[in-house]
């Protein structure tokens, strides 16, 4: 049992699994190519990489390919090949939705990131909220409706009323699709119809005008640890909109250190960001988003629990500037995770 073990931490295959067929399949592929570029720098880890489309799982670009939960092996047309860690590297379904975290968990196969529950908290707007609001994390004022009638929208209208505007959003969506900010209360009825063409339920903000502050949460080693907050900063007129986050004319730039912030603001973010790491049991690594107000409220917007890793991403550069190095922190990961399952 040791030998086989030892063999195993000297040779782990992992399987990169990317894409998803969401509106952030393309971002997941550029992410998990950065991965991938970060885990060939590590001589005991293998990797395959296996792409999620609309037609089936394909491994290296055209054959078909998928995973025996029974056998936790890989198979191709020509082989098997057993699977020792798992990274789904998927931005929004199936990957931040937990779907793929309850595949593993069935398979018993370890795996990168938040189990299935705390994924499937988080990345509902709506739940993710309800746990804010009971740890006592300050988010921005909302409230939500499962039914789009006459009664929901009369409550939309007042709340505008009372807010001065809205930010519609759709409960489980990422990458700012289906979220609208709404300015006119004639556009209420359409903005709350048209985000329902995303999820069950919509999330109706208060619109604020915030500065936005993101915070890197890994584990290393078996410690919690919180980066310094970093700001992205897209032009003054518009959203920080998925053509603003991934396009290559982006206007957005960033600061991996966020300028003029005070050190309790700084306090409070890192400590919002522990306490929901560890009470939603999170693991492994999450980007924590936050909203800073002109009032200097401090309002945690949502958990990443796969942020992107693009070349513009923050959430590599904040591990780094925190004075940790990312190949380090995916080989404490793989490797604490194989050897408790070879114990
Ligand atoms: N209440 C709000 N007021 C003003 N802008 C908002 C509000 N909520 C979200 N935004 C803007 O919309 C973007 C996307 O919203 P977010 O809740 O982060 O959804 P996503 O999961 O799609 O990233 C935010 O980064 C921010 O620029
Ligand atoms: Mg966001």
């Amino acid at each position: 049992m040791q030998q086989q073990s030892t063999q195993q931490l000297d040779s782990i295959h992992t399987l990169l699994i990317f894409g998803g067929g969401s509106s952030e399949h393309e971002i997941s592929q550029i992410s998990a190519n950065f991965i991938k570029s970060n885990l060939d720098t590590l001589p005991n880890v293998h990797v395959s990489m296996v792409e999620i489309t609309q037609s089936g799982w394909i491994i290296n670009g055209n054959s078909e390919c998928y995973l025996d939960i029974h056998s936790q092996e890989l198979v191709t047309d020509t082989l098997r090949k057993h699977v020792d860690y798992v990274i789904p590297c998927i931005h929004g379904y199936p990957g931040e939705t937990g779907d793929i975290q309850s595949l593993l968990e069935l398979a018993k196969i370890p795996y990168l990131g938040c189990g299935p529950q705390a994924s499937t908290l988080s990345f509902n707007k709506i739940s993710s909220k309800l746990w804010y609001d009971a740890l006592g994390v300050a988010n921005t004022p909302y409230l939500f409706i499962s039914e789009l009638n006459q009664d929901n929208v009369a409550k939309a209208h007042e709340a505008f009323s009372k807010w001065g505007g809205l930010f519609v959003k759709a409960a489980c969506q990422g990458s700012s699709v289906g979220c609208y900010p709404v300015t006119k209360g004639s556009d209420i009825e359409h903005a709350i119809e048209q985000a329902f063409g995303y999820s069950d339920q919509v999330l109706i903000e208060k619109m604020i005008k915030p500065r936005e502050i993101e915070l890197a949460a890994y584990e290393l080693d078996g410690e919690l640890k919180v980066s310094f907050p970093g700001e992205v900063k897209a032009p003054s007129d518009t959203f920080y909109s998925y053509d603003e986050k991934y396009s290559a004319d982006s206007h957005s730039t960033t600061d991996i250190r966020a300028q003029d912030i005070t050190e309790q603001q700084v306090q409070l973010m890192q400590s919002y960001t522990r306490t929901v790491f560890k009470q939603m049991k999170l693991k492994d690594l999450s980007r924590v988003d936050f909203f800073l107000t002109e009032e200097g409220d401090v309002y945690l917007n949502e958990v990443n629990t796969f942020p992107g890793m693009t070349p513009i991403s923050m959430f590599p550069k904040m591990l780094e500037a925190n004075g940790d190095s990312f190949p380090e922190f995916l080989n404490s990961a793989i490797v604490s995770a194989v050897k408790s399952t070879t114990k």
